[in-house]
């Protein structure tokens, strides 16, 4: 194995995050500025982040708090009644970089979302005329379908229509967590990405009943079994411009995720690089990291390449049980890297 102490990439951007609002913001987003250039900042907040003028406050709120040198892309979250001159007016005025698609009751926050694609027609036709970039949370929410085979559902049902339906839109299949997805993208046109988390490339479902029930590795889409990850791994390392990272990094608090009904995210922005690093170490691809963290979801949004680069050093880095009112992934773990500085 490569043992070489130190690796230097050009700074990444993180194309999914939760930031919250509020004093969870404050508490997180640090951690999200400490390593990401950029992130697409999601805009599931109650109430939803749904106008230029929530969007540009809410920018605020997170500069405030996020030191200097991050760069937060806003998102519109997308309801039945979204107004595409809302849209791509804030677009094109730089406050939006991208809408957020969640299937209604898909997940946290996400009372308000599409009930049906159809609804929206007007504004992913005029998001894709102005070259505007839609997110997906690929996940059918009919309860007659399994939860674990909702993302595959959601491929033929949803996702192959719109794509025909808008050849042109721009689309990312976030947090992909199945081989049909990865498959489903990999195959796909040059205009349909996704990302990937750190927690879909380390955990298969056993992780949730490891010696008992585990809220903290309970995400959504929730984690699926060993041959996905597999999939979904071979993707993230295998150099094409169609994966990049995407963290979804979703803090909630201890309480909300230790109860009779726990809140579904992972909180990964302490140790989020490092996590990959392991990854792409374990896959002998560390020299493809790079292009994974740092270039190809920049590419894929139009945006240009960071200037600045961070370091990796080889080092054990003990992860805390707890950070804060938040329990971090990995949490009393070992990672073999650590971001300097
Ligand atoms: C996210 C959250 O908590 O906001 N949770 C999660 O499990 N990923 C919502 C989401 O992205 O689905
Ligand atoms: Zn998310």
């Amino acid at each position: 194995m490569n043992s070489q102490a130190t690796l230097t990439i050009r700074r990444p951007d993180d194309w999914h995050v939760h930031l919250r609002d509020g004093a969870m913001l404050a508490a997180v987003a640090p951690y999200t500025a400490r390593q990401f250039a950029r992130a697409i900042v999601m805009p599931n907040l109650t109430p939803p982040i749904t106008t230029v003028a929530a969007a540009t406050a809410y920018r605020e709120r997170i500069l405030a708090v996020s030191g200097a040198g991050f760069e937060p892309l806003m998102t519109c979250y997308l309801t039945d009644d979204a107004d595409p001159a809302e849209i791509v007016g804030g677009f094109e005025a730089g406050v939006f970089t991208a809408c957020k698609l969640y299937p209604a009751h898909a997940t946290t926050n996400s009372a308000h979302g599409v009930t049906e694609v159809a609804n929206i027609r007007p504004v992913l036709a005029a998001m894709e005329r102005a070259g505007m970039v839609l997110c997906v949370h690929g996940e059918v929410t009919d309860p007659a379908v399994d939860v674990f085979d909702r993302e595959a559902e959601f491929l033929d049902r949803v996702l192959a229509p719109l794509l025909r339906e808008f050849p042109a839109l721009k689309v990312v299949l976030e947090h992909i967590t199945t081989a049909e997805a990865a498959a489903f993208v990999a195959e796909g046109p040059p205009t349909l990405a996704a990302t990937i988390t750190p927690q879909h490339l380390h955990l298969n479902r056993n992780a949730l009943f490891a010696g008992g029930l585990r809220p903290h590795h309970y995400c959504l889409p929730v984690l699926k079994r060993e041959r996905h990850r597999l999939a979904v791994r071979a993707a993230a390392v295998g150099g094409s411009g169609k994966f990049f990272l995407g963290t979804d990094s979703a803090p909630h608090r201890v309480g909300d995720k230790e109860s009779g009904c726990g809140c579904a995210g992972v909180w990964n922005a302490p140790f989020a690089l490092e996590s990959y690093a392991a990854v792409f170490e374990e896959e002998g691809a560390l020299e493809r990291l790079e292009g994974f963290a740092s270039e190809h979801g920049a590419r894929f949004y139009g945006l240009g390449l960071n200037e600045g680069t961070v370091t990796l050093r080889r080092e054990v880095v003990e992860v805390p049980e707890r950070v804060g009112d938040v329990v971090p992934f990995h949490a009393g773990e070992r990672l073999g890297w650590r971001v300097a500085g």
